[in-house]
C-alpha cells in the first residue's frame, strides 16, 4: 500500500481485537520510528509500549495491547513538527494493516510520560494505541464518530484558496493539484475541526491555521498547529507518491488574512 492509499483507506479505530502484536510487526513499526522525520528538524522519540507493562488505558479505547507514543523539547514549531512526524508513523502503520487513532486528550496521560520518562522541558503531545482493528466498533465509537461528524470534511472550496483569501478554489480548477488537497482535505484533526487553510500561489502552497477557541493553553500550547502539521503530512506524502518534489519554507507571504487566521509554513511544488 503506497502513501496516497494509506491516507484513502485511513479512519480513527477505537476497537481493537485484543491480539498483541506480532513479533513482525512489532520489529517493523520499530524500524519505522527509528526513520521517522519531519521538516523543522526537530527530534521527536517516538516508542511503542507495552500497555499492561505500564498501566496504560483510555476511556475511549477497547482492545489494544500496544501503544505509540512520541516526545521532543518544548520549542517553537513543536506542534507542526510532532503533528507531521506522528502522523508519517501512524500512516506507515495504517500500511501495515494496523489501526491506529490520534489521542491527545483521552489516555491516562500520567502513565504515559512515565513510561515515556518524560523530562522537565520536553513534551508527549499525543498517543496512539496500534494493533489489529476489531471486526465491529464499539457502541462508544459509533457514537463518538457521530458527534464529530468523522465521515464528512468541509467543502473543498471552504478550505483550499487561489491567489487570496477572497478566491476560494475549485477541485476542477485546482486540476492536477486536486489529489494533493484532497490528501489534506481527508486527514485527521482535533474534533474533526480541520484548521487547515491552503492559498495557490503559482507554483507555491501556502499554509494557514484557521484557529478555534479552546485549542491553545495558558503556555501557548496550540492544538490546532499539530492539525497544521498533519496537513503538512499529507501534502508532502501525497506529492512524493505522485512522483513531485516538494521544497519546505518558513517565509510567510505578503498576503492580506483574514481575521483569526494565522500562516503556518509552506510548500514548493515541482
Ligand atoms: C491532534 C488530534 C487529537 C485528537 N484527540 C483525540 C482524543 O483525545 N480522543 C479521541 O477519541 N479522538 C481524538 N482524535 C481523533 C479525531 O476525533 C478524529 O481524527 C476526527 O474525528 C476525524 O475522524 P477520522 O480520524 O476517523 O477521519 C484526535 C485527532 C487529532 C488529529
Amino acid at each position: 500500500m503506497d502513501m496516497m492509499e494509506a491516507i484513502r483507506v485511513r479512519r480513527s479505530v477505537r476497537s481493537f481485537d485484543g491480539r498483541p502484536l506480532t513479533p513482525e510487526d512489532r520489529a517493523a513499526l520499530l524500524a519505522l520510528a527509528e526513520t521517522t522525520r519531519n521538516p523543522y528538524g526537530l527530534p521527536v522519540r517516538f516508542a511503542l509500549l507495552d500497555g499492561a507493562e505500564n498501566g496504560l488505558s483510555s476511556p475511549v479505547i477497547v482492545g489494544a495491547s500496544h501503544w505509540l507514543a512520541g516526545k521532543l523539547p518544548r520549542t517553537p514549531h513543536a506542534e507542526e513538527a510532532f503533528g507531521f512526524a506522528f502522523e508519517t508513523l501512524l500512516l506507515r502503520a495504517v500500511a501495515l494493516g494496523l489501526g491506529t487513532v490520534w489521542l491527545a486528550g483521552t489516555l491516562s496521560r500520567g502513565a504515559f510520560e512515565a513510561a515515556m520518562a518524560l523530562e522537565a522541558g520536553e513534551v508527549l503531545p499525543c498517543v496512539s494505541p496500534v494493533g489489529y482493528p476489531a471486526k465491529k466498533m464499539s457502541l462508544r465509537e459509533q457514537l463518538m464518530r457521530k458527534g464529530t461528524g468523522a465521515e464528512t470534511r468541509l467543502p473543498f472550496e471552504t478550505l483550499f484558496f487561489d491567489g487570496s483569501f477572497d478566491q476560494p478554489l475549485s477541485p476542477a480548477a485546482a486540476g492536477e493539484l486536486a489529489p494533493l488537497l484532497e490528501a489534506v482535505r481527508r486527514g485527521p484533526s482535533a474534533v474533526n475541526r480541520q484548521p487547515w487553510r491552503v492559498v495557490r500561489d503559482g507554483d507555491w502552497l501556502h499554509f494557514f491555521e484557521k484557529s478555534s477557541r479552546g485549542y491553545a493553553d495558558k503556555s501557548g500550547w496550540d492544538l490546532q498547529k499539530v492539525d497544521l502539521g498533519i496537513a503538512l503530512c499529507h501534502f508532502a506524502l501525497a506529492a512524493e507518491a505522485l512522483g513531485r518534489r516538494v521544497s519546505f519554507s518558513l517565509e510567510a507571504p505578503a498576503l492580506p488574512l483574514p481575521n483569526g487566521i494565522r500562516y503556518i509554513a509552506s510548500y514548493l511544488l515541482s
